[in-house]
């Protein structure tokens, strides 16, 4: 029997994601389903600031080859809207109400949410409240803090662009005989850091699970430039705290979950501390960088499994569940299971903050 399903790719955005949207709709078509694709995540699901739901019919054009390739997502992405809309006087039970109603107006039979940690509380939330939701998740984001997955869809992307800027950095580096800092995105979490420094040889990691020292950092820029290493590299990821720097910023207004945190920029404030301790130093902050650039090969092979697995959920009937790939194998996860445990962070005993330590790297934790 033909079915209607629609997809959409919510928060921040990352490269991958149209690989997921060009499987999802290649598998759809093999079983003679129509995909939806619905514009700027819930925004474009909602009904209530705007007369009808907002979505195109994807189709072979759309959806070519080229799609595995492509940053971005040719479906949009909206991350403020719930503050937004929270902020213009709806009640958060309100917002959810419109989602709902948005997915019963498009008569769907299953909808493929392509997000973060964010999405899948709210998409917890709308399916406990709601048996007409019948939804799939697939894990996406840079910052790689999804639990029950090694790796969510972006952020293998985002740790190539990271090395390959680093690469840059490092010559330059080394021509001036400077130490640099390099300032890499991971809200609340240092797995781009930590996978993008210890690819680049860094010399110093910091992420903001651990604490660090000053004295430790400036100890190891003089050990560098005494044992002939004439340059230093420390890659730190934004969400790193320090005494005294107010290193972000939420948004005033809204239900506090539903607000934006945006980052300060460590980077500069570190090398600054580094200046005064008496060295050369510069820094530089990768930003949004990291969340295009094209497709790198896992992302694009993440992305089409995660695709096509979602329409054969949907098509099996199984919903409420969230794709994962863990151990080299495809895992599917309770939602209702996954978003009871804390978004994910690096442990002290990880593999590769062992193999940075073994190394010589300083991680910190004093
Ligand atoms: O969550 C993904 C992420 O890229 C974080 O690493 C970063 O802090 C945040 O999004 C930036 O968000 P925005 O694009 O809204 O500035």
């Amino acid at each position: 029997m033909s079915k209607r399903i629609g997809i959409l790719t919510t928060g921040g955005d990352c490269s991958g994601l149209n690989s997921v949207i060009r499987s999802a709709y290649l598998r759809a078509t093999v079983l003679g389903y129509k995909l939806l694709g619905i514009r700027r995540g819930f925004r474009g699901l909602a009904q209530n600031d705007m007369l009808h739901p907002d979505y195109i019919e994807l189709n072979d054009d759309l959806c070519d080859d080229t799609m595995l390739i492509k940053s971005g997502s040719i479906l949009l992405s909206d991350t403020k809207w719930m503050s937004s809309e929270i902020q213009a006087g709806h009640t958060v039970e309100d917002v959810k109400l419109s989602i709902v109603d948005g997915y019963r107006q498009l008569k769907l039979d299953g909808l493929i949410c392509v997000g973060g940690d964010g999405s899948l509380k709210l998409l917890n939330e709308l399916t406990v409240n709601s048996k007409e939701l019948k939804v799939v998740f697939v894990p996406k984001t840079i910052d790689n803090d999804v639990n029950y997955t090694d790796y969510a869809v972006g952020f293998q992307t985002s740790v190539e662009v990271a090395v390959e800027a680093i690469a840059n950095i490092r010559s330059t580096a080394k021509s001036h005989e400077r130490t640099m800092v390099v300032e890499v995105m991971g809200r609340d979490a240092g797995f781009i850091a930590l996978y993008a420094g210890l690819a680049s040889g860094a010399d110093v990691i910091l992420v903001p699970e651990f604490k660090y020292d000053m004295e430790k950092i400036n100890d190891r820029i003089r050990e560098n430039f005494q044992n002939g290493k004439n340059h230093c590299i420390i890659v730190v990821a934004e969400s790193v705290e320090a005494e005294d720097f107010k290193h972000s910023e939420r948004e005033v207004n809204g239900v506090i979950k539903y607000t934006h945190i945006s980052y300060k920029g460590i980077g500069h404030y570190l090398a600054q501390k580094i200046k005064d301790a008496g060295f050369e130093c510069r820094s530089v902050t990768l930003g949004h960088i990291q969340r295009g650039g094209e497709t790198y090969i896992n992302d694009r092979l993440l992305g089409t499994l995660f695709g096509v697995e979602a329409i054969n959920l949907i098509s099996n009937g199984t919903f409420g569940k969230m794709l994962a790939f863990s151990d080299n194998k495809l895992k599917i996860m309770d939602i209702s299971e996954v978003v009871k445990k804390v978004n994910a962070t690096l442990k002290m005993d990880d593999k590769y903050i062992n193999a940075a330590r073994d190394l010589g790297v300083y991680v910190g934790e004093f």
